[in-house]
């Protein structure tokens, strides 16, 4: 072999003995193996030389090509080796180590007491509706018997929507429902409607600017006011316990006639008189009544063929009364460890 290839081989083997990086390789191999690498430019000077030295020359540098290139595919396998055995020591994982147990997400406790209202009432035939949180005042009022310049349409502290055409309210109760879903239905119709309702309102422990109402409407022939303390009765068993009393009393909403409050005795002082219950033994859950005849009139039902009863509830106090939540504001500050304590109240 020539000086020149001999020099070409030395000087190829100890570069390539030096490296360590896929980088370096690339240009080792560029600058012997390559196109325009070293071995190509020894067998491009074969022109140069006599015709007899020819053959020989062509041999020795295929020799060194075939030399270099299993040297270089050699070194590869070593710097590949021992690249991915470092990035391995540097990724490692230790399995021995305690696993991170994943924060689950829950349902609020909202959400869970709507489910488990529906469910009771589900349990005695009654369908669950959802309506529209953005309502037309005719449905959040007037349909109700509550008409423009009536004084109890003060009693909802409503927000109103601006619109030129008409009037639009956030509903402040759920009992709008009541008359879509008559519009839709003939009777019977026994539904349930959970929602989200709004009020202009001061806050405070018990007052909440958006908080859920549960309505419930029963219409059919020969229904009656006992029908409707039976099934409210047999409501507050199922969610606070069988012994529960209940009582009505008197009580006024445009939409009913009689109208009455609804109330258990109280089950943190088995009626004697504390705190929660004011001293009276007994706690206030819900409104209720008759369906008031014009209600019935508005979406064509024949009162003298038809008569309902309607109540409304409001969720949140219900869920407070139930679970000893003290201030209805705790619901919407999506402070987990509060909202955390209601996967095993619920489980
Ligand atoms: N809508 C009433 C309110 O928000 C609650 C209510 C009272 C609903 C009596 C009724 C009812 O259906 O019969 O204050």
């Amino acid at each position: 072999m020539s000086d020149d290839l001999e020099r070409l081989k030395r000087e190829a083997s100890e570069r390539l003995e030096r490296i360590t990086s896929e980088d370096d390789l690339a240009d080792w191999h560029r600058d012997f193996l390559g196109r325009q690498g070293q071995i190509t430019s020894a067998m491009k000077g074969i022109s140069q030389l006599p015709a007899e030295e020819r053959p020989a020359f062509g041999q020795a540098v295929n020799a060194l090509r075939n030399e270099l290139q299993e040297a270089f595919d050699n070194r590869q396998d070593q710097v590949l080796a021992a690249s991915l055995q470092s990035r391995l020591q540097q990724e490692s994982v230790d399995v021995t180590l305690p696993g991170r147990t994943p924060l689950a997400g829950t349902l609020h406790p909202v959400t869970r007491m709507i489910r488990e209202i529906t469910r009771v009432f589900g349990l005695m035939g009654f369908q669950t509706v959802e309506g529209p949180e953005v309502e037309d005042a005719y449905y959040a009022f007037d349909a109700l018997n509550i008409p423009q310049d009536h004084p109890a349409r003060d009693v909802w502290d409503t927000i109103f929507i601006e619109s030129e055409q008409r009037e639009i309210v956030l509903r402040p109760h759920t009992s709008p429902m009541q008359i879509r879903t008559m519009e839709q239905v003939e009777p019977p119709v026994r539904v349930v409607v959970p929602g989200r309702c709004y009020r202009y309102e001061a806050l405070d422990a018990t007052h909440e600017w958006h908080f859920h109402q549960i309505e419930g409407l029963a219409v059919d022939t020969s229904i009656t006011m006992t029908d409707l303390k039976g099934t409210l009765a047999e409501f507050a068993r199922q969610i606070f316990g069988q012994e529960r009393k209940v009582r009505f009393r008197c009580d006024y909403f445009p939409f009913v006639e009689p109208g009455v409050d609804f109330a258990i005795d109280c089950m943190f002082c088995e009626g004697k008189g504390c705190r929660v219950c004011s001293g009276t033994g007994w706690i206030e859950l819900l409104g209720a009544g008759m369906v008031h005849p014009n209600v019935l009139r508005h979406v064509g039902y024949d009162p003298d063929v038809y008569t309902g009863w309607a109540f409304g509830m409001g969720i949140e106090r219900i869920a407070m009364l139930k679970y000893g939540i003290e201030d209805i504001r705790h619901f919407y500050q999506g402070d987990v460890r509060f909202l955390s304590q209601f996967n095993r109240v619920f489980a």
